[in-house]
């Protein structure tokens, strides 16, 4: 399988990452952690080599503790750290339903230092700013980033959720390798920053690809998640009875393709973005290990370019309520 560069760097991955935020976080309770390890080994035994989390990323666990991703990550990859690309992020705090932002120097060197030892690791590969902090100016991020990769605590750097604007500055500073937005079919409204991304040689990881499991077609109602509050989906808009009606249209328009090339809708939104760009990289997460051997074989779909045509036309008809748009 062939494999992606990540900026300008000389770090490569396969052209499906993995999202480890849902053993944790946002998908009902957490995944036991010994089960969580199993589940991220058996990913990396499955050709996995780009690994996501976040500081922020955690969840309660039945007894009461909390459920930390990095550590969970840290662990599970401890034996082929080097093996794979691992990123984490910094600057977000979850506060109830409302995210803190920080991305002050002092906040970003205690991150860090919190984060390396979660992850049982000397450097992180990609460290993103989670979330543009409106009271930092990209320069002084950027600025704590070259510091960081100077003392070789990480290697490059990436933006999560930035705007063009954001983008240029930060990388007029210290060269940004990725950023790390939402998109899938159902949410392309970042798709005007691929000239950018393009013309600065920054890759594009997306997140949420397949729309929070949406164009999988797997939810037909909010009563097929039903795992207490620590479950986000059934909020989503994607995800309310208007929702699902949208989701059906497009994801009925997926299946005969998915038939075409024996793959499911889930695989075809994935491989839908691969060929778009070759610098387009998604994320998908998923807590059971067939889900993720199929995640990751979306990498291996060949669709042509009038069947993406094909795709982008119907998309340009509709129009999605879909989580995190605006
Ligand atoms: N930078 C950011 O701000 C940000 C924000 C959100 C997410 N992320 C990253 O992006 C990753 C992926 O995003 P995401 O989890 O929000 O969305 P996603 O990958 O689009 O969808 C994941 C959801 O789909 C389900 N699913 C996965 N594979 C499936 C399949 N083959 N068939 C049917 N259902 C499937 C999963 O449920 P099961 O677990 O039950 O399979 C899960 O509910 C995260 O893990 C995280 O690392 C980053």
């Amino acid at each position: 399988m062939k494999q992606v560069r990540l900026g300008k760097t000389d770090m490569y991955v396969k052209p499906v990452g993995l999202g480890c935020m849902g053993l944790s976080h946002a998908s009902g309770t957490p995944t036991p952690k010994e089960e969580a390890i199993k589940i991220l080994r058996a990913a990396y035994e499955m050709g996995y080599n780009f690994f996501d989390t976040a500081e922020c990323y955690t969840g309660i666990n039945p007894d009461g503790s909390i459920s930390y991703n990095e550590e969970i990550v840290g662990e599970a990859i401890k034996p082929f750290r080097d093996k794979v690309i691992l990123c984490t992020k910094f600057g977000v705090t979850h506060k109830g339903d409302h995210l803190e932002l920080d991305s002050t120097p002092e906040k970003i060197r205690a991150s860090i230092e919190g984060s390396l030892k979660k992850l049982q690791t000397d450097y992180i590969d990609i460290y993103y700013q989670h979330r543009i902090d409106p009271n930092v100016e990209p320069e002084v991020v950027a600025g704590v980033m070259k510091e960081l990769i100077e003392e070789g605590k990480i290697k490059a750097w990436g933006i999560s959720e930035t705007t063009e604007e954001y983008l240029r500055r930060a990388h007029a500073v210290c060269p940004v390798t990725v950023i790390e937005n939402r998109y899938s079919m159902m949410a392309r409204w970042h798709e005007t920053i691929f000239p950018a991304c393009e013309e600065l040689g920054v890759t594009y990881v997306a997140f949420s690809p397949m729309a929070n499991g949406a164009l999988s077609g797997a939810y037909k109602s909010k009563a097929d998640f039903g795992n207490g509050d620590q479950d986000f989906r059934p909020n989503m808009p994607q995800y309310s009875e208007e929702g699902i009606k949208k989701t059906n249209e497009i994801v009925k328009f997926l299946e005969e393709l998915a038939k075409k090339h024996n793959a499911t809708t889930a695989q075809i939104s994935l491989a839908w973005m691969i060929h778009k760009k070759d610098f387009i990289i998604p994320i998908p997460g998923s807590r059971k290990v067939e889900r993720l051997q199929q995640n990751f074989n979306a990498g291996k779909i060949e669709l042509s370019k009038e069947e993406i045509q094909m795709i982008d036309d119907k998309l340009d008809t509709m129009t999605f309520d879909v989580f995190g748009g605006h």
